[in-house]
């Protein structure tokens, strides 16, 4: 079993890159379905789940190629299948994106109900509601959706709930349909708006793009592009989260401060000095950690993803904190190992109120999920000793290397296998 060690209480200093966005990565990874062309995209992330996805798109017959340098090309000119097997997409709920682009492409889709991190139900009913708006057939039998459509053709189609996943499937499915989709209340995630921006450039005609209302002109074929991804900007929040809950003082660069507008503003309110640029954010030491309140909600509320990473910070806050989770329902299940470390928190429902404590100690704990991942890290650096993480396959989905970007600012912090 793999693991890593941290010896913590270092305050990070320095400067560091940061990965371009995973969930940014996966959905344009899987609209190359969408072309019958050369795909070239940079920035890719070299985390696992990428390596999935590209499993994924190997299994209908695509060609993928990944050196691990950020690079990968795709070519999907002769996709034989539309059934990718379950062991590959039992492993993360993204899988879910390849269905939109299978069916607009061939006609089918067959996918079963996508696996991932265990953050509470993760339904699709949103996404086969907006197959069957366009004309698709859509049957779920035996874990597996089944869609099926000879055309697809252009509706409007109103989200019940603001979803990043039916919104991705919707526009996807959309782009080759006769006639004009409109999405209303639409996910306005960054990594939505990469997608779009990939599928413009790919010939597609989307306008509305960051709005809640998308619209979608069909167009008959998309043509193959070379795409550079955006950065990621939880991985940023997460880093510099790791900054301030070791009293350093770090920069993440090649970011987009603009995609992190709530986290900065709510690590302000907590009392630390945030910096931005055009494209760097530096975190500057601080002595006090203040108490504050969190609610995450759809983007450009704060992010879910980044309340497990925040609550770490807070757990060594002066006073008590308030986070409240929208989103998903079983988000807080990372507080039990928090607890581990010392931190004094209690979860009622969708609230967590946290009564900082002076310090953390280091002790064995385990990730359930990839942000309980990164807010595990930030709380193990900060915490006095020794820590052991275990969880890796869950880190290992969404930080690239995490721990030679960590040692770079100085952390003492290893990979034992
Ligand atoms: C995406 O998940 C992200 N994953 C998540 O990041 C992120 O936490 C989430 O969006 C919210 O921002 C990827 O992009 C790969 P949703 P997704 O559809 O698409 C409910 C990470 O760590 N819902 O916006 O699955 C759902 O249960 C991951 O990188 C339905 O009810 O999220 C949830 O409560 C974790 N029916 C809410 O909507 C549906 O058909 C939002 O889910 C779909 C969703």
């Amino acid at each position: 079993m793999s693991y890593l060690k941290i010896n913590g209480g270092h305050p990070l200093s320095g400067e560091i890159e940061v990965s371009g966005a995973k969930n940014a990565a996966l959905p344009i990874m899987a609209a190359s379905i969408l072309t019958d062309e050369d795909v070239y995209l940079k920035r890719i992330p070299d985390i696992s789940d990428v390596w999935i996805m590209a499993d994924i798109l190997r299994s209908l017959g695509a060609k993928v190629e990944f050196e691990g340098k950020g690079e990968m090309y795709i070519n999907c000119s002769n996709l034989t299948n539309f059934y990718p097997p379950y062991e590959f997409v039992g492993k993360m709920n993204a899988s879910f994106d390849v269905t939109g682009p299978l069916l607009a492409r061939l006609g089918e889709a067959k996918v079963s109900l996508p696996g991932g991190c265990n953050l509470g139900s993760r339904p699709v009913d949103m996404h086969m509601d907006a197959f069957r708006n366009l004309g698709a057939e859509v049957e779920f039998v035996h874990g597996f959706v089944h869609a099926k459509a000879n055309k697809l053709t252009g509706k409007k189609i109103q989200f019940r709930r603001v979803s990043v996943g039916a919104t991705k499937n919707a526009m996807m499915a959309a782009v080759l349909a006769d006639g004009i989709t409109v999405l209303e209340s639409a996910a306005m995630e960054p990594e939505i708006v990469d997608l779009a921006v990939f599928l413009n450039t790919m010939g597609a005609r989307i306008t509305g793009i960051g709005s809640s209302t998308i619209v979608i002109e069909g167009v008959k074929k998309l043509h193959g592009l070379s795409y550079e991804i955006i950065p990621d900007r939880i991985l940023t929040g997460t880093y510099l989260v790791a900054g301030a809950i070791t009293r350093g003082t770090i920069t993440v660069k090649r970011t987009w401060p603009d995609f992190l507008e709530s986290f900065i503003n709510a690590m302000r309110n907590a009392g630390q000095n945030i910096v931005c640029g055009k494209d760097y954010i530096t975190v500057e030491k601080s002595d006090k950690i203040l108490p504050t309140e969190i609610i995450s909600a759809p983007h450009p509320g704060f992010p879910t993803d980044l309340q497990p990473v925040i609550t770490a910070l807070l757990s060594i806050a002066d006073g008590t904190s308030i986070v409240t989770e929208n989103i998903f329902d079983r988000r807080f299940m990372y507080v039990d190992e928090l607890r581990r470390l010392g931190a004094n928190m209690s979860v009622s429902d969708r609230t967590c109120i946290i009564r900082g404590v002076k310090k953390l100690f280091g002790a064995p704990v385990k990730a359930h999920d990839i942000r309980a991942g990164g807010s595990l890290i930030c709380a193990c650096l900060s915490a006095e000793g020794e820590s052991i993480i275990t969880g890796l396959e869950f880190i290992d989905r969404g930080h690239e290397k995490i721990e030679s970007v960590l040692a770079e600012l100085g952390a003492d912090i290893r990979r034992i296998d």
